[in-house]
């Protein structure tokens, strides 16, 4: 068939059924065969767009569409068309504004809502993914995918509820992938939970996840997540049903009573050694890559503004020895100190420390008169409630104009307070009050310390010298 006399709107039509059927380059001809003709044509630009995009050119459709809008900027389908473009090159930023300028436009678009609920997710932002989807399947209830991702938005922010609900929705256009199916089922047992049927929704699991990913007890991931979403009751519940269980287990001791709200002077030390020879293995990657922790990095930067150079340094707490590296700059000997042999074995691993040993911090400072120039405190005072015997001991351990520098995490309800987390937040004030008779404050930042459930944790990191 001949293009020759035809009008734009024909070869439109012409590109529209070529595309439909398939023969892309037929359509992507058309279109530009018909943007010849009338080149201001936002429509065509979209359908010429939506055809190269389909043809995996999505530099070029890129181009097409950003013609589109600066010719017509408000049509929200072609903001739509340039969200997904964008969202197939990965270009997370624009893409979102790309959603939100369609949904100004036309807020009944479901596909944006979704497809900015997905970004939110990646963004690991689950409350804001959360809305989007809402709106996502109030517009569009026949969306499989939208229900689906509602329900995992739901679960990440502790709607088990709402979880249940969504992947039933989901569930009623087919089968759930297995790990949807899991997460339900963790939903239903945790909600079961929240409503006082601790033995019964925990047995239950056990028979339900047969389907699953065949571990059968989830009472320790309930006791986490209930804790971390705040919903202390159930998890004091099940912290119960966990130490009854196992009388011997020092975790879920201490557990219960940061959740229980007991106030006790420091953690225990076998809290302390079997907590983080646990954790120990996925240590650094957790802490450094998910939650954001840079505590050593910026300590030895607010240190280095006053000194540059140590001869006996102290890791008190040094755990994996993530210190390791900022503290090579300062030259001299360092030891490090920790509770938890498994911490202590990948410290090792570093190659920096003179000397590891294996001790109860205060313990140890005690028992070191005058022989340290720096001691170094990165996040393991949130182990230790009363700081009395700490600075107590400080006093004695390092020689004159000796620092400390050491972070906390803050509170300003109490001098300290051990919280629902298992660790400690102090007062800036307490701090100060404890270091003032020995020490001069050299240094003070608030900051963000790591993140908790994704949210920042607020700190402060101090640097004191002694006098
Ligand atoms: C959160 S980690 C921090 C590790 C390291 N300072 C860092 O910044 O990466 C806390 C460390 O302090 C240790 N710890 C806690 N309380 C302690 C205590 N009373 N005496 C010695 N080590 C302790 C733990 O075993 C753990 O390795």
């Amino acid at each position: 068939m001949s293009k020759q006399g035809l009008g734009a709107g024909e070869l439109r039509k012409f590109g529209l059924m070529r595309w439909k059927s398939g023969e892309l380059d037929l359509a992507v001809q058309s279109f530009e065969a018909a943007l010849v003709l009338e080149p201001d044509n936002a429509m065509i630009w979209e359908d010429l767009c939506g055809v190269q995009l389909a043809s995996g050119n999505s530099e070029m459709a890129l181009g097409s569409i950003r013609r589109s809008i600066g010719i017509d900027d408000q049509r929200a389908q072609s903001w739509l068309m340039l969200a997904t473009v964008l969202d197939r090159m990965q270009d997370q930023d624009l893409a979102a504004s790309a959603y939100s300028q369609t949904i100004m436009l036309d807020e009944t678009i479901a596909s944006a809502h979704f497809g900015l609920g997905i970004i939110q997710l990646r963004r690991g932002k689950p409350a804001q993914a959360l809305q989007c989807l809402q709106q996502a399947v109030t517009h569009d209830p026949q969306n499989a995918n939208a229900h689906l991702c509602l329900g995992h938005a739901c679960y990440a922010t502790g709607d088990f509820v709402g979880t249940a609900k969504s992947l039933d929705a989901a569930g009623k256009f087919g089968p759930l992938d297995p790990a949807s199916a899991l997460v339900r089922i963790k939903a239903i047992t945790f909600q079961a939970i929240i409503e006082g049927k601790v033995d019964e929704a925990l047995a239950n699991y056990s028979r339900l996840a047969d389907a699953g990913d065949g571990s059968d007890d989830i009472s320790q991931e309930a006791f986490a997540l209930l804790n971390a979403h705040g919903y202390r009751d159930a998890a004091r519940l099940v912290g119960q049903f966990r130490l009854r269980r196992d009388p011997d287990d020092a975790v879920q001791r201490y557990m219960n009573s940061a959740v229980a709200g007991e106030q006790l002077p420091r953690a225990p030390v076998d809290y302390v050694e079997r907590h983080f020879d646990r954790l120990a293995p996925g240590f650094d990657r957790k802490l450094v890559d998910s939650l954001q922790y840079r505590g050593p990095e910026i300590m030895a930067q607010m240190i280095a503004v006053h000194r540059r150079r140590f001869d006996h340094i102290l890791d008190l707490g040094c755990g994996t020895g993530l210190a390791a590296k900022p503290l090579s700059q300062f030259g001299g000997a360092a030891i490090g100190v920790d509770l938890s042999a498994a911490m202590l074995l990948q410290a090792e691993e570093r190659r920096y420390y003179s000397e590891l040993r294996k001790a109860e911090a205060i313990e140890f400072l005690a028992a070191r008169p005058a022989s340290f120039d720096l001691i170094f405190a990165a996040d393991v005072l949130v182990y230790i409630g009363d700081l009395r015997a700490f600075f107590g001991a400080l006093v004695d351990v390092l020689v004159k104009d000796g620092i400390i520098a050491l972070s906390i995490e803050t509170t300003n309800v109490a001098d300290f307070e051990l919280r629902p987390s298992g660790r400690f937040a102090h007062s800036v004030t307490y701090v100060e009050k404890l270091a003032s008779d020995h020490f001069v404050k050299l240094e003070s930042m608030t900051a963000t310390l790591r993140l908790e459930m994704r949210h920042p944790i607020e700190g402060e990191f101090m640097v004191f010298r002694k006098r």
